[in-house]
């Protein structure tokens, strides 16, 4: 019985772990915004320029999709992406764009 409490403890913290891991990478989450916005943030001709944000802006700015109380005359598209996003997707997001 305690062995098998260990090996539920160990495999609960691995799930834990590798989902962290994801989460926490901007790098990895960006994979999917740069076809819009370029992989530094300047691509600009189906949206906006990401290079200059600093990680509050980007955050009011997604936390503001999220809840359809931010945008311009696209916000549809980002209220799109900013939904399948947790807040901890957004801080590692915010972490890797305002480096642009
Ligand atoms: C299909 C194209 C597309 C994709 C993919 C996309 N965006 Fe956008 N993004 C836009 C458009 C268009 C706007 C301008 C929307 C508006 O009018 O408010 C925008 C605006 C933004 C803004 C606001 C910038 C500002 O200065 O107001 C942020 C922040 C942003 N996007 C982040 C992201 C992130 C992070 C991802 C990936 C999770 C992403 N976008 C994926 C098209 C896209």
């Amino acid at each position: 019985m305690k062995k098998l409490a260990i090996v539920l403890a160990l495999s609960l913290a691995t799930a834990f772990a590798a989902t962290a891991a994801m989460a926490a990478d901007g790098k990895t989450l960006y994979a999917k915004c740069a076809g819009c916005h370029g992989a530094d943030g300047t691509k600009t001709a189906q949206s906006k320029a990401l290079k200059g944000l600093s990680a509050d802006a980007f955050t009011k700015a997604m936390e503001g999709y999220k809840a359809k109380k931010f945008g311009g005359p696209k916000k549809a598209v980002m209220e799109g992406q900013a939904a399948a996003l947790s807040p901890e997707d957004i801080k590692a997001l915010a972490a890797y764009v305002s480096k642009f």
